[in-house]
């Protein structure tokens, strides 16, 4: 301040000058962004899922789809609306009324229709970190949540983000619909104020997805933190056993809990970590990133002992490098990932999210390619994009499986 009112005085007379255009670029740009948006998502928006076509279904379900048209032709399972080409649709809640219809109805098969985790599988709790931001984390965790919740699993989602970008897709802008006390902080907050984790959970217009949003009240936790341990909060109020506590409450109501983490190795994160059964690093395929990932291995590996010399336990089932943002013909890139594969082996899933317009479009109206119409993006480039998409999130669900002894 000192410096500028300096300044000032130096030049008291000056002419408008960069500094003032700068700022007045920044106002403008700043109400185009904000009218843009508006225009394609006002605030007032609910947002709807839209239906799947029964070749979808069918692929959801792991059934054929003549095998579906036959069923509602005999009148078995949901009636599916019809369009004026003879085309079947089911919404989303249908599909889940066809597994359990299905589930009853060819009872040997019942797992694959009804995947839902049985009395011996424990919980999974997938926590996707990574502190670069822009690694995708954000995008991987909306799309493992929505294909999980097509394929019939019951999915929370946890937005531990301040930042609360995974609230955003869900539809929930953080500055208008999260008020004080909504978010994963009023289930691990310190003082009487707390409150069950029920009462932080809403439901989303994503059958089979409930969601925990954040906004930047996520922070106090950060803040609080210290205190409460000067304090000397132990035993199951530790500061890290608090998030793997509001998750315990609720437990028997999920298969799956995805935490889109912070970009940064906090308590949250920390929280997060101990509450996971999995962990899944992402990774844009790009040498400043890759060097920015050694700093966060070794500070997570730091944290985690840590946690663990404090009676932490930390029950990984898996951990796995996920290749996000990934332009397969780019040459660098190329590189990069064959370096993590030769270093990481197997730990880096084999396949890999691709780079993909489709993706980013869909990103800025608030959707997933899971969400639009494959006639809304062009065939070619929305199949491609939703197969890699895809690939990963099959892989992560057989290692799910796996987790189970299936
Ligand atoms: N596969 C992809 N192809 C194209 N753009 C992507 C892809 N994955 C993510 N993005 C875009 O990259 C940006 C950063 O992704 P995001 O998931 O928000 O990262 P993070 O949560 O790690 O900060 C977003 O604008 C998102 O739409
Ligand atoms: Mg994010």
């Amino acid at each position: 301040m000192e410096v500028m009112s300096a300044l000032k005085a130096v030049a008291p007379n000056h002419p408008p000058s960069a500094a003032d255009r700068i700022a007045r670029h920044a106002e403008i740009l700043s109400s185009q962004l904000r009218s843009m948006r508006d225009a394609m998502f006002p605030p007032t928006a609910q947002k709807t899922l839209r239906s799947f076509s029964s070749g979808e279904v069918a692929r959801f379900v792991g059934v054929s789809d003549g095998y579906l048209r036959q069923l509602s032709l005999d009148g078995l399972g949901p009636v599916p609306a019809l369009s004026g080409g003879g085309r079947r649709s089911y919404s989303l809640e249908q599909v889940n009324e066809l597994r359990r219809f299905l589930s009853g109805h060819r009872p040997k098969e019942a797992l694959s229709f009804l995947p839902r985790r049985r009395e011996h599988e424990k919980l999974q709790v997938i926590a996707v970190a990574n502190f670069k931001g822009g690694s995708a984390k954000t995008t991987s965790s909306l799309y493992l949540a929505q294909y999980l919740a097509l394929h019939g699993y019951r999915v929370l989602a946890v937005d531990l983000d301040p930042q609360a970008s995974l609230s955003a897709m869900f539809g929930h802008q953080p500055e208008f619909d999260i008020g004080e006390n909504e978010t994963l902080y009023g289930a691990i907050r310190y003082d009487g104020d707390r409150r069950s984790m029920r009462e932080v959970i809403r439901p989303t217009y994503f059958d089979g997805i409930d969601l925990v949003p954040g906004n930047l009240e996520l922070m106090e936790f950060e803040h609080e933190t210290p205190r409460a341990m000067m304090q000397g909060g132990r035993g199951k109020d530790v500061f890290f056993r608090r998030v793997a506590g509001a998750i315990a409450e609720v437990e028997a109501d999920y298969d799956v809990v995805v935490v889109d983490c912070p970009p940064q190795l906090g308590f949250l994160t920390v929280g997060a970590l101990n509450a996971a059964t999995a962990m899944l690093v992402t990774i844009h395929p790009q040498m400043v990133d890759v060097a920015s990932m050694s700093q966060f291995l070794l500070m997570t590996a730091d944290l985690m002992s840590v946690i663990e010399d404090a009676g932490g336990r930390l029950d990984l089932d898996f951990v796995r490098y996920v290749v996000t943002r990934h332009d397969p013909n780019d040459v660098p890139e190329a590189q990069i990932v064959a370096l993590l594969r030769g270093l990481f082996a197997d730990d880096v899933l084999a396949a890999t999210a691709w780079k993909s317009t489709a993706i980013a479009n869909a990103g800025l109206t608030k959707q997933s390619l899971y969400e639009l119409d494959r006639g809304a993006v062009g065939r070619s480039a929305y199949d491609r994009a939703l197969d890699s998409m895809n690939a990963v999130n099959g892989e992560i669900e057989g290692l799910i499986g796996k987790a189970w002894a299936r």
